[in-house]
């Protein structure tokens, strides 16, 4: 494992014309407008790899979501966007796929200095998903269709009626979203709602603002209307708050901690406002004795590692026949070995830091909590120190379930793992026993045992011999703790709709 962290001045790797971006600062996207926080207040950005600051964005605060609101409610209500029809509204979020990925390096190098990811990651996953997620919502508003309905009441000669359902926008939409995948969020977030014809208050995370901001240019580049999509930058507790109490959101969809997951289920509860939460995970990741061990080892790796273990649905609980147990485990540390952590310009690099100093230090944290609780250290265990937030790839072993690194998600590149004897109810219990309920992994060549297993999991995604599939059309959301509803394909449309019954006495 590389710890020496070589870190590069990003100047010269970013280009002239998003450093001369980076260099003014950037206002909030409010009513079709470049717009400063009306108390004037900015705050910095830095990139964690260095901790240094590369840019400004405005302090939105409540008084900005007050105007981001009325906006949203007069794009609602009056205007081009409710009276233009399904194409021509699926037409302008399939335009900003194209232009989402048109303008992919750039985005991906704002969320590699903004985030820390690997730039090369950023542009094949987060920028490639973003685009995939509005070309598939650009589909939905033209086949977002009601039922007719046959109905009996009042049934008598002479009375007849024609019933049939119709599906609405919900309204004012208020979405918050996190840090971890800041680009790809906003596009899981605006894709449905848009398609169904919502307006928007967008409330990106404090650490990660700028891709949004980008998107926020390609938005009006396309044609959205103004006021339709508002973007706000500032902090949880002001500007996020201020959104999710705000009595004219008909709807708030959160992704981000299960604590203030629980925050925005009180604030919504002052006008009803319907909720969506997409939160914590503490995902298992079961290997069978009869899986595919080079596959399986990969696919644990990924699945706990990638995004530096930043993924709400992280396999973080690794669950391993005791047969293979000890290959598993040392075929992992082999992989974490060659793991080199570095700048996200840095085509090198593999892993980038944490996000914030704040997610060094809970880590870390929990990492001590793991040492002195009697786990073992199989690799990593510590940050790496010096500059940035970089944190070693850490496995540990001897555990157990009272363990903080076992109960808790840690959001880092850290993997607990344990052995089992048979595929049993206690596995299946062992593998249930927490609060969250996101994801799971097997790992088996036998389809049929995995499928039995997958159906007794208490997860919304399962993956069997794969890990972090995606996919737009692909439903994903959380049993348990983990939130409420689902995001992407089909499902996350309900969401975002209200359904009217329609009936109309037939004249006999
Ligand atoms: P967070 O839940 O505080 O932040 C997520 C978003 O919520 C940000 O936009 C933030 O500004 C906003 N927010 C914070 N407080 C708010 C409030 N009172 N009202 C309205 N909005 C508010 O998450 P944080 O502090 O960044 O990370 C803490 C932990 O949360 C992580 O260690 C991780 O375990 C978990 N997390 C889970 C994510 C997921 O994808 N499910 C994403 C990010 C964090
Ligand atoms: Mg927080």
């Amino acid at each position: 494992m590389n710890v020496h962290v070589d870190i590069p001045s990003i100047k010269p790797l970013i280009g002239d014309k998003l450093a001369n971006w980076l260099a003014t600062p950037r206002p909030m996207l409010i009513d079709g407008k470049w717009t400063p926080a009306q108390s004037g207040k900015t705050f910095a950005v830095y990139d964690p790899a260095t901790g240094e600051k590369i840019a400004d964005v405005a302090e939105g605060d409540a008084a900005d979501i007050e105007l981001a609101v009325r906006a949203a409610r007069k794009a609602f209500e009056s205007g081009p966007w409710p009276s233009m029809t399904p194409s021509q509204r699926g037409r302008l979020i399939h335009k900003l796929g194209d232009l989402v990925l048109e303008h992919a390096d750039e985005l991906a190098t704002l969320e590699a200095i903004d985030n820390g990811k690997p730039k090369h990651v950023a542009r094949a996953a987060d920028v490639t998903l973003s685009a995939d997620m509005f070309h598939y919502m650009s589909g939905w508003p033209t086949k977002i269709e009601g039922k007719t309905i046959p109905i009996s009441a009042l049934a008598a000669p002479g009375n007849q009626f024609f019933s049939a359902t119709r599906p609405e926008p919900v309204g004012v939409v208020g979405q918050i979203i996190p840090w971890n995948f800041p680009l790809l969020m906003a596009a899981w977030k605006l894709g449905p709602a848009l398609a169904t014809g919502c307006t928007i208050v967008l409330k990106v995370a404090e650490e990660t603002p700028l891709s949004a901001l980008r998107l926020g240019e390609l938005i009006l580049e396309a044609g959205i209307p103004p006021g339709v999509v508002n973007i706000v930058t500032g902090f949880g507790e002001t500007a996020g708050a201020a959104l999710a109490a705000h009595p004219d959101v008909d709807k708030i969809a959160f992704t981000g901690s299960t604590e203030v997951g629980r925050l925005i289920v009180k604030a919504a509860a002052g006008n009803l406002k319907k909720v969506s939460l997409e939160l914590g995970g503490k995902s298992p990741n079961i290997i069978l004795a009869d899986a595919d061990l080079d596959l399986a080892i990969q696919g644990a790796t990924a699945a706990v590692f990638f995004n530096h273990g930043q993924c709400c649905n992280a396999g973080s609980r690794l669950f391993v026949h005791r047969s293979i147990f000890d290959r598993v485990v040392e075929g992992i540390a082999a992989e974490a070995a060659k793991i080199k952590l570095g700048h996200g310009l840095d085509s090198a690099t593999d892993m980038g830091p944490l996000v914030s100093q704040v997610q060094y230090d809970r880590v870390t944290n929990l990492l001590a909590s793991g040492h002195n609780e009697g786990a073992r250290a199989v690799c990593g265990g510590t940050g790496v120190g010096g500059k940035g937030y970089f944190v070693r790839p850490t496995i540990f072993t001897n555990t157990n379930p009272s363990m903080r690194v076992v109960s808790e998600e840690i959001f880092g590149p850290v993997l607990v793992a344990s052995p089992f004897d048979e595929v049993n109810c206690a596995l299946v219990a062992e593998a249930n026993n927490s609060i969250y309920g996101l994801a799971a992994g097997i790992w088996s060549n036998n389809t049929a045992k995995a499928q039995a297993l997958a159906n007794r999991l208490r997860a919304g995604t399962v993956w069997v011999n794969c890990y972090h599939v995606f996919d737009a059309a692909l439903p994903f959301g959380g049993y348990k703790q983990s939130g409420w509803g689902r995001e992407m394909g089909q499902a996350v449309l309900s969401n975002y709709l209200e359904t009217k019954a329609i009936t109309t006495r037939l004249p006999v």
